[in-house]
């Protein structure tokens, strides 16, 4: 595995591949979430580039950028053992300069749920997914596949139709979400939980375990199950419990095999997201 540091040895590094390209772009404190992906990515290319970079522009004015994780040691072992060829790492003064465009999510999809929670948020991370898959193209890559978790709903859909209204040229691949035995979506931010926390942090799984039986049982009225969620839910401090369509548009009803039922919620001081595809 090589490590790249800078954009012109990511571009030398990437120039020398014969073959598809998976990419795997992530913001670093791997677990076994961002390791599906990669594994996916190395299973279906001959060339496998992961990047880590937490990136500014979508954090917002007291999230915790400063705080976020960050294990670069841990997370450099992690690519090298799961076959990485290169592993890229910039700095924010590579990836910005001061005055720079800007992308705005689209005004409908983008601006409801998380878009309303964390506004200004999906601007930062279409621009900088922007860059990055701009970056892996450069060389034209024979095929080109950029692999995102469907934990980060919103933020695949919203990658998707970046990719599709800007022309790119890669295939965006969407990947199941991982985890933990007790049901915890794994997440970066799951460090930041207490004992007791991690425990109530369990309904957001179950709330979506309980709204899974509902439609099993034909309960298809999504003002019910998001009803029926709350129940669940009761012991942390929800933000939204949501049904849209694979368009991430809100529905009233189920609609099966187009359906992502959301999750976000407050526990203790951690924010976290969980979603189900039906
Ligand atoms: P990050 O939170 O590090 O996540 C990187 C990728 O891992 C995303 O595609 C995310 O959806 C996926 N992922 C995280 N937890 C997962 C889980 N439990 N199961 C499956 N996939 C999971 O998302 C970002 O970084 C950033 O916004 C980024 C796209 C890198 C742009 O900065």
């Amino acid at each position: 595995m090589v490590i790249v540091k800078s954009i012109d040895e990511l571009l030398e590094a990437t120039s020398t591949f014969k073959g598809s390209v998976g990419f795997v772009p992530t913001m670093g404190a791997l677990h076994e979430g961002h390791l599906s992906l990669i594994k996916k990515a190395r299973k279906e290319n001959d060339f496998v580039v992961v990047s880590i970079f937490v990136n500014p522009t979508q954090f917002l004015e007291g999230e915790d950028l400063e705080a976020y994780p960050r294990k670069e040691e841990a997370d450099v072992k992690i690519c090298e053992l799961a076959g990485v060829d290169v592993l890229f790492m910039p700095t924010v003064d590579m990836m910005y300069e001061k005055d720079e465009l800007s992308i705005t999510a689209p005004a409908i999809r983008g601006f409801i749920l998380e878009g309303t929670k964390r506004a200004g948020h999906f601007d930062g991370m279409l621009q900088i997914v922007m860059k990055l898959l701009n970056l892996i193209a450069y060389n034209k890559p024979s095929t080109f596949r950029a692999y995102f978790g469907k934990k980060d709903a919103q933020q695949l859909v919203l990658i998707t139709q970046m990719v599709k209204n800007y022309f790119i040229n890669v295939d965006i691949v969407p990947c199941d979400i991982v985890r933990d035995k007790d049901g915890l979506a794994l997440s970066s931010r799951n460090v930041y939980l207490s004992k007791e926390d991690r425990v109530r942090a369990l309904s957001l799984s179950r709330s979506l375990k309980r709204a899974t039986e509902l439609v099993m049982q034909k309960e298809f009225n999504s003002s019910i199950i998001i009803a029926e969620m709350k129940k669940v839910l009761s012991k942390v401090e929800v933000e939204y419990v949501a049904l849209v369509n694979r368009e991430f548009e809100q529905i009233d009803r189920v609609e099966l095999s187009n359906t992502i039922i959301l999750v976000a919620a407050r526990v203790g001081t951690t924010r976290l997201i969980d979603n189900l595809w039906i």
